[in-house]
């Protein structure tokens, strides 16, 4: 089976999981069930990044360990992600044994590939950003009198000591040239040339090391040195895949990792230089999707607006998150979450779209023949326009697919549901039952049903529940599509003549406004 390797950043234990996390978490859940649907052996990594300063700090505040703060996220996390319908394969902790050992020996690649040198360190450090500043780069950026992060402005503070380097500035044309030989290596588009742009302007080497704190994995043979949190963090998509000890670890390299575009120069200039100094293969894709804001505001811990996942869910079923979350904005593409929009999203195209056409077509099913399905007779042209939209829709639905356009994914569907339901309308079955035309009508609820299934089908990866219990109606048996392969479940004229339906149950009941 060909392999697909996915992965989500692994994130901060010094936070609590709020909307940004569930995002590329979610993301990465549909690639990893649409992948497992098309019978590829999927690999789907998500974890924590439990090292570093800023841990350390919040922990010391509330006076534990930085393993004990780690730990009560941990726990969050992980009862978390079942709640979301987050069918990951593994959860990486940066803090765990076989972590460690992977961060060591990546460590010792890049030494005896002669591209770590000792040398000191002067910099300016912006602790919650994690980002060190040049004294050019805060002058520019008109922040050098009063000290502060061009980023998020707060204090940076001045850093003086022995660390060890990355030579960073070694791979600058190799990684150029494997941007441009692999267009599709670094997404959206303007990350690309974002990327491209920071790359030419040139990169200076990388501070490697700290001796400034010791919650962290020790350099080998110099243990006063810490690692840095980046050659740390980004170390875990191999770790978690048995790397060291799986020299050519299977599954890798990754077929996408998913990330915000806070976080885009980490991994699509130091990731890929640190493999090519070790000598292993790139990633083949960062997809770098955009930044949520809500009702219109920055999500921040001061204005203690973040939406955290327990709020979400007891108002709304995981899925109608899920559904909302990568319908409503193009991925790449910042976005605004409002509570109006996405009940307005879930009236107009889950309650009387979708939902409408399962409890029109079962219930008319039921009415007029038991729910049974019977012969198709000859196929009219209507017939066959809605045959043909379904297979193309599959067909670009796995193009979009690879290319993380979720949006324009759930849109190409939504066509299939507006097709259905239109068919509906001009092949009116009440008004072939009052005829007494029995063969067409069974003909055409025939072809509902089909429609209804295989775009169930396809919308499971991102609504698993609500599509389990819209096709248990259809199979009239308790299914789970996440055991479904799209080469099992996928042809149309699946259901044969007898094939008794259930009734109507409704999947999507209308929201008050
Ligand atoms: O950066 N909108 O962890 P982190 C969209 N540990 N996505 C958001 C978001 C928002 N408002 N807020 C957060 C780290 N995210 C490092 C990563 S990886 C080797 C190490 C999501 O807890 C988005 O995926 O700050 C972003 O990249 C990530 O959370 C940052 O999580
Ligand atoms: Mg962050």
């Amino acid at each position: 089976m060909e392999s697909y390797y996915v992965t989500t950043p692994i994130y901060y234990v010094n936070d609590e999981p709020h909307l940004g996390h569930m995002y590329t978490t979610i993301a990465a859940d549909v690639l990893a069930r649409y992948q497992r649907m098309s019978s590829r052996d999927v690999f789907f990594l998500t974890g924590v990044d439990e090292h570093g300063q800023k841990v350390e700090q919040a922990a010391e505040a509330r006076g534990i360990a930085p393993i004990e703060l780690a730990d009560q996220v941990v726990a969050r996390y992980k009862s978390l992600w079942p709640e979301l319908g987050i069918s990951n394969d593994d959860f990486i902790r940066t803090s765990s044994d076989r972590h460690k050992a992977g961060v060591q020996a990546m460590w010792r690649r890049l030494e005896n590939a002669g591209t770590i040198y000792k040398d000191f360190y002067e910099d300016w450090y912006c602790v919650p950003c994690e980002t060190y500043w040049t004294e050019t780069q805060l002058k520019d950026a008109e922040c050098w009198d009063s000290k502060h992060c061009p980023d998020c402005k707060r204090e940076v503070e001045k850093i003086q000591e022995e660390s060890y380097f990355f030579r960073l500035s070694a791979f600058q044309e190799q990684l150029l040239e494997h941007i441009h030989a692999n267009p599709d290596f670094i997404a959206p588009l303007s990350r690309r040339n974002e990327v491209i742009s920071f790359v030419e302007s040139g990169l200076r080497d990388l501070s490697v090391s700290r001796t400034t704190f010791s919650w962290g994995v020790p350099v080998p043979g110099d243990e006063k040195h810490v690692i840095y949190v980046w050659i740390d963090a980004l170390t875990n998509y191999l770790s978690a895949l048995g790397f060291p000890d799986q020299e050519q670890p299977e599954h890798w390299p990754a077929d996408v990792h998913l990330i915000g575009k806070d976080i885009l120069r980490f991994h699509a200039i130091y990731w890929p230089c640190m493999l090519m100094a070790a000598g292993l293969p790139l990633p083949k894709r960062i997809y770098a999707h955009g930044w949520w804001t809500v009702e219109g505001e920055k999500m921040s811990k001061s204005k203690g607006n973040a939406l955290r996942p327990a709020d979400l869910l007891a108002e709304y079923h995981a899925d109608v998150l899920r559904y909302f979350l990568l319908r409503e904005v193009p991925f790449g593409q910042d976005g605004d979450f409002s509570f109006s929009a996405l009940k307005q999203r879930y009236n107009s195209e889950l309650a009387n779209d979708v939902g409408n056409l399962l409890n029109r077509s079962l219930s008319m099913l039921t009415k007029y023949n038991g729910g049974v399905l019977a012969d198709v007779g000859e196929e009219s042209d209507s017939d066959r326009a809605l045959i043909a939209d379904v297979e193309a829709m599959q067909r670009d639905v796995a193009e979009l697919m690879e290319k993380q356009a979720f949006h324009l994914v759930l849109d190409r569907i939504n066509v299939v549901v507006r097709h259905g339901n239109r068919y509906v309308e001009d092949n009116a079955p009440w008004a072939l039952a009052k005829a007494g035309d029995t063969a067409r009508l069974n003909s055409v609820l025939y072809h509902l049903v089909e429609t209804l299934r295989l775009v169930a089908v396809q919308l499971s990866p991102f609504m698993p529940e609500k599509m389990n219990q819209m096709l248990s109606q259809i199979y009239s048996e308790d299914v789970s599509a996440t055991s479904f392969t799209f080469i099992e479940h996928g042809g149309w004229g699946l259901l044969k003549a007898g094939h008794q339906c259930a009734k109507a149950q409704p999947v999507f009941p209308r929201m008050d406004a």
